[in-house]
């Protein structure tokens, strides 16, 4: 404790101003002075110190007293004794200003006795939203990541990152309290970054997404079929042309759909009337695989579809007067009796 203008005088003057104020004030102390007393002796004397005679002399010794020095009074210091001193220091906490003994003045932050600093941050968060930092004489407050002060150095503004560019989302940005998310355009995945989208090879995922070829393209997908095949838009799915159906097909004769294709058999035809191997008596018309025949005037065609007969003509005509019916080839004629003529011997004859 530095003292100053310490000045102990032994009972020079002695000023006692009233306690608490400043100025001098004296300070009794313990001291020691040199006091003497007379003291009577014996010793000899005379002639070959035959005698003895008395004699005094002055004794020194050290005696204790009570002194008195001037000092600061109780509560200040410096060369005039002026200077309060608060709580053994002529200033407070934080560079505070002691005004009177152990009497701060603390400026705002700062609380009393000896103006330590105020933690702001444990009433009430200090006003802040997010985090609250003490400093000394103040404090300050910070938003977490995300978000920014807002101009009352209290309040936390959500940062928009889709806005501001710092997302960085390839397709699809969404804003969140603090943060984004990144989202794709359809067939796209969001990679392990979290940012880029990839396409989606939708060909290569299980299940299979087409019936029979796959071309993956950015984004999607599309299904085509092979050759004998034709892709149904709507449902994706690859469907057989019936060739025979729609004539794209090269058969001669005979067109048989397949799954996928088709087949042709064929009519080889052998025309039995040229090569003699009818059953016709008379005429042979070919047919494709077979041939029918026919006969000619004053035949009819029997029952086995093969052979001619000879129509019989005489069949219902009636030769009058004794005659009789003679058939012929597409005809008949009536043989008539003696005297007799006509188609049908009707007629008497004339010459007899
Ligand atoms: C006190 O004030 C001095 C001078 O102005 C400065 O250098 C020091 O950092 C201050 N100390 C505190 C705790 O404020
Ligand atoms: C982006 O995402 C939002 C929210 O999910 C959605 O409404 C919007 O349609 C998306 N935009 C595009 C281009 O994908
Ligand atoms: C295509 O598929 C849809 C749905 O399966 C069906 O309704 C439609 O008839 C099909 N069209 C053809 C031409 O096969
Ligand atoms: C007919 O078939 C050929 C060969 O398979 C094919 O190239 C062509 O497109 C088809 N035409 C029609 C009209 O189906
Ligand atoms: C039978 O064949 C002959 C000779 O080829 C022909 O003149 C006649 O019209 C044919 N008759 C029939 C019924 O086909
Ligand atoms: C054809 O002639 C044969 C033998 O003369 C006879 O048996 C058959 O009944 C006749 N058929 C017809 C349809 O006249």
């Amino acid at each position: 404790m530095p003292l100053y203008g310490i000045l102990c005088l032994v009972i020079v003057f002695l000023e006692l101003p009233s306690s608490g104020e400043a100025g001098f004030c004296s300070e009794a102390y313990s001291c020691s002075r040199q006091c003497s007393t007379r003291e009577r002796y014996t010793t000899a004397c005379g002639l070959f110190d035959w005698q003895r005679c008395t004699k005094h002399r002055t004794k020194y010794y050290s005696c204790s007293n009570t002194c008195y020095c001037q000092i600061c009074c109780q509560g200040y210091t410096g060369s005039d004794c002026n200077t309060p001193l608060c709580f053994g220091s002529i200033s407070c906490l934080n560079n505070n200003t002691c005004t009177d003994p152990d009497q701060c003045s603390c400026k705002i932050g700062y609380q009393l006795p000896k103006c330590e600093d105020t933690n702001e941050c444990f009433s009430n968060n200090g006003g802040c939203a997010h985090t609250c930092t003490n400093i000394p004489g103040t404090h300050q407050c910070s938003c977490r990541d995300g978000y920014t002060l807002a101009s009352d150095g209290r309040r936390c503004n959500d940062i928009n990152e889709c806005s501001t560019g710092k997302s960085q989302c390839n397709h699809n940005c969404t804003n969140t309290a603090g943060s984004y998310t990144c989202t794709c355009n359809a067939g796209h995945e969001l990679s392990h970054d979290g940012k880029t989208c990839d396409d989606i090879d939708e060909c290569s995922q299980t299940p299979f997404p087409c019936d029979q070829q796959c071309n993956n393209i950015p984004g999607s997908y599309t299904c085509s079929c092979g050759t004998g095949y034709y892709i149904n838009t709507s449902s994706n799915t690859c469907k057989d042309v019936n060739e025979c159906d729609t004539g794209n097909h090269t058969c001669d004769h005979i067109c048989t759909n397949t799954d996928g294709a088709y087949q042709c058999s064929c009519l080889t035809d052998v025309d039995e009337c040229l090569e003699g191997t009818s059953q016709c008596s008379q005429n042979c018309t070919n047919t494709p695989g077979s041939y029918t025949c026919s006969c000619e005037n004053g035949y009819v065609l029997a029952a086995d579809e093969y052979t001619c007969n000879n129509t019989d003509e005489c069949q219902g005509v009636l030769c009058e007067n004794g005659g009789f019916c003679i058939d012929l080839i597409g005809g008949y004629t009536c043989s008539c009796a003696k005297g007799y003529t006509g188609t049908h011997c009707e007629l008497v004859s004339s010459k007899w």
